[in-house]
């Protein structure tokens, strides 16, 4: 989606115009007998009047208040109802008017319709013909600043580009690919990437990484992402982590095929919420230096998998019986929240699409989250959230649940009990960590499998512009 700030003019064939509904649709657009009858359709609880002037379409949206939603989702989602119909139109540009006593309200319209515009189409023969129309946002001056227009596209940007990641599948998308995209983004804002070839990881001892790639016949890759402007917030970094699990078969604790397995291309959701993260903080050039890692391998049940009984050595001495050959986020991830340690880091942040018991909690509305840090860390990531709509829960790390992860014959055991899996799993991560560290998990909420209003099927990116905001807000 391109956007710009422009003049409305005769020219401009589709105009949306927000309205509060005080003012009852009045606009210099409109002819008396046009906002009587935008009037009356308002009183008919009609939010979005469409109003066709034949050689131009002015469609009234009403700012939409509820108790139950703020304004901002309210308007992202009525974004995403009129880039159906604008689409439906075969409309190419659409000209925002903010007219309503909400200031940011053309940024949520405009991020709405921007959101609901994405596709993944390129494996399609007639990629061309399914394509949108719709390519241009345009708004008049008084309705958003030159600054809000950059960072909505590059946030929606980056959107984009995490779900691209998440929905190319495992042919497409190797350890090893994941990590050369990663570079090129790096490339293309200005953030530096390094990357671990399996020689390297195999140095360095990261046992968590090379167990869970033993099935495989392609190698591991560990990607080191650094974004250092000259001036920064913080005086020691912020350290993203993203499990980076290409394709989750459960190894030889192999999962079932129908409704388990056929998403599994998805379990790098962490690794691309936090590289499409670095995107847009490079982008968006802001005074943070922010570090991500992203430990990348596929999870196969080949000739010399991993065996559940193994007891295997973590990057940081650490050894853990493997139970559980699904249980394998836990173990990638724990070495690289380990070679966090190495940055002294002011907070480590992990996304994760980690345990079905997290998805089990909260389904689809929410992600389950957890950790160390600061209590008003916490609270900010929440009012993130909330602003975002891509809210969080969050569960507790009680001592009696790392009791549960104790094992017979090692430091650690891969799995808890039969419940309170999302808990051990995260006390599992704890073990490796020894900074402020919050812990995401996004197994319920980063894969769709039907479109809910602005998000698409597929990878969903939930998650990305809550920690954006967040960061955006760092400080302040
Ligand atoms: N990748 C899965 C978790 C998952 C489940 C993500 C559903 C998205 C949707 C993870 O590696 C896994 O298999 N976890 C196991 C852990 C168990 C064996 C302790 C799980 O949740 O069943
Ligand atoms: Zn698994
Ligand atoms: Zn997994």
């Amino acid at each position: 989606m391109q956007f710009k700030i422009s003049v409305l003019s005769l020219k401009k064939s589709t105009v949306l115009i927000i309205n509060d509904a005080a003012q009852l649709a009045k606009s210099e657009l409109l002819s008396p007998l046009e906002s009587s009858f935008a009037a009356a359709e308002i009183k008919k609880e009609n939010k979005l009047v469409s109003i066709n002037q034949y050689g131009r379409h002015i469609y009234i949206c009403l700012l939409p208040k509820n108790d139950e939603m703020h304004v901002s989702e309210g308007l992202r989602r009525m974004g995403c109802t009129v880039q159906n119909l604008l689409n439906k139109e075969k409309a190419n540009s659409v000209f925002i008017c903010n007219k309503s006593s909400e200031s940011n309200a053309a940024y949520w319209l405009a991020e709405g319709i921007s959101l609901a515009s994405y596709q993944f189409i390129k494996y399609f023969a007639d990629a061309k013909e399914k394509a949108f129309s719709l390519l241009n946002i345009e708004f008049d001056k008084a309705s958003i600043t030159l600054k809000d227009l950059n960072q909505l596209s590059i946030i929606t940007e980056s959107v984009g580009i995490a779900r691209n990641l998440v929905n190319e599948p495992l042919n497409a998308m190797s350890a090893v690919e994941l990590s050369r995209q990663i570079s090129a983004l790096g490339k293309a804002a200005g953030f530096k990437t390094t990357v671990l070839t399996k020689a390297q990881i195999i140095k360095e001892k990261m046992g968590g990484i090379l167990a869970v790639n033993r099935g495989s016949i392609d190698p591991p890759s560990f990607s080191v992402m650094e974004y250092k402007p000259a001036k920064t917030l913080n005086k020691q970094p912020i350290v993203l982590v993203g499990k980076g699990i290409v394709y989750d078969t459960g190894g030889l604790s192999l999962k079932p095929t129908a409704n388990s397995m056929d998403r599994m291309k998805s379990d790098m959701s962490g690794a691309a919420l936090v590289s499409a993260a670095m995107y847009a903080i490079a982008k968006l050039q802001l005074p943070l230096h922010v570090i991500a890692l992203v430990p990348a391998t596929d999870n196969r049940p080949g000739e010399n998998a991993y065996v559940p009984g193994d007891v295997i050595r973590m990057y940081d001495g650490t050894t853990v019986e493997v139970l559980n050959t699904d249980a394998e986020g836990r173990l990638v991830l724990a070495d690289a929240l380990h070679w966090a340690k190495r940055y002294k880091p002011e907070m480590v942040i992990d996304f994760a699409t980690l345990t079905g018991a997290a998805a089990a909690i909260s389904g689809s509305e929410a992600m389950i989250y957890m950790g160390t840090a600061a209590e008003n860390t916490k609270q900010s990531f929440e009012k993130s959230g909330a602003q975002q709509y891509e809210r969080m829960v969050q569960l507790p790390l009680w001592p009696e649940y790392g009791e549960m992860i104790k094992s017979d014959i090692a430091d650690l055991k891969n799995i808890g009990g039969a419940y309170g899996g999302a808990i051990t799993a995260g006390k599992f991560l704890e073990h490796f960590t020894a900074y402020p560290w919050l812990h995401f998990d996004i197994a319920g909420v980063s894969f769709a499998t039907a479109k809910k209003n602005y998000q698409s099927v597929g990878g969903t990116a939930f998650g990305l512009r809550m920690l954006l905001d967040y960061l955006l807000h760092y400080g302040k």
